[in-house]
């Protein structure tokens, strides 16, 4: 199978590494094609030139293209948490530094179903492929070369954190136009306790999206079906290539005789909650 038309693998200059919460960064890289064509909800791979170590790339949404005086797309902002090898040498990379990046990747959020309401619900580091969507649904921006089409009248953002100081992008998301609802497991900011119980306290939305850890996603396909709303996961599996050639990223999908892999690169990251096959 041969990536999509729109694919490209690039070295990226960084524009700019900001801190926006505790160990979590925003990198700007310049990449005016795959800005061009990236979708909400589609991922790009990173990896550190020059390096054997770590030697794999590592995937990140995207959470927003950035546009040029004539608004043109010409660079990507990604959203990223220290957690391992590539994420620490992403936070150590200054301005005019290089990555190399390959995308766009995987398939983007599906169109909404209903014109109201819809609930994005976002656990841990969940939150970044939602800025763009927000964007998306509210129109006030187009992507992958489509113009802004609004496409729904309200959308609410459910994040929750394990503490204050890890919520990162909370205002860029208010100022998008989303209605922001936070909860943490220590009570530190907003409600106290998961995210899914705060949703599941407020009006039934028309859609819902989530993304996050897989426990998260598990509770929140279970309540879509409880009251029989339609959802959407973004799954963050490990992955090793990022094109569907390793097989490093299957996910477990209900078939007609049980069930067999998918790869979440390819065939996801997004996914319907009910065609998922949860390993109990
Ligand atoms: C489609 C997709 C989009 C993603 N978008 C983002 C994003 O926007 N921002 C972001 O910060 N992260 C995102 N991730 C997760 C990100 O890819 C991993 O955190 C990253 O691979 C860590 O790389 P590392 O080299 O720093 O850590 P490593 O050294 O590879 O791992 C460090 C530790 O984290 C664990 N780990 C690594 N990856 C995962 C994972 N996916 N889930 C659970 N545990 C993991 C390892 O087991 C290890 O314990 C995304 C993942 C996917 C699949
Ligand atoms: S990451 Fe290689 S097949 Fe998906």
């Amino acid at each position: 199978m041969s990536p999509p038309a729109s694919f490209r693998q690039v070295t990226a200059q960084v524009l700019a590494n900001i801190t926006l919460a505790r160990d979590t960064f925003l990198i700007r890289l310049k990449a005016l094609e795959i800005a061009a064509a990236i979708r909400p909800g589609q991922f790009v791979m990173i990896r550190l030139p020059g390096r054997t170590d770590p030697l794999l790339g590592r995937p990140f949404a995207l959470y927003d293209t950035v546009l040029d005086e004539r608004n043109q797309p010409f660079a990507i902002d990604v959203v990223y948490l220290v957690v391992g090898k590539v994420t620490g040498l992403l936070a150590q990379l200054r301005e005019n530094d290089t990555t190399e990046i390959w995308g766009p990747l995987g398939n983007g959020f599906p169109e909404p179903l209903g014109r109201e309401h819809v609930a994005l619900v976002a656990g841990g580091i969940g939150q970044t492929p939602f800025l763009a969507h927000i964007r998306e649904l509210l129109g006030q921006r187009g992507y992958g070369g489509d113009k802004a089409r609004r496409r729904v009248e309200r959308v609410s953002l459910y994040y929750g954190v394990r503490t204050a100081d890890l919520a990162a992008g909370v205002d860029d998301f208010q100022n998008a136009g989303a209605t922001v609802h936070l909860a943490s497991n220590d009570g530190s900011l907003g409600f106290h306790g998961f995210v899914t119980d705060l949703l599941d306290r407020h009006a039934n939305p028309e859609h819902l999206y989530g993304c996050g850890p897989e426990p998260m996603l598990h509770a929140l396909a279970q309540l879509a079906h409880r009251k029989g709303i339609p959802c959407h996961l973004s799954l963050e599996t490990p992955m090793a290539c990022g094109v569907g050639i390793c097989f490093s990223c299957v996910t477990p999908v209900k078939t007609s005789d049980g069930w067999d892999y998918r790869r979440v690169c390819v065939d996801g990251p997004i996914f319907d909650a009910q065609a998922l096959h949860w390993r109990e």
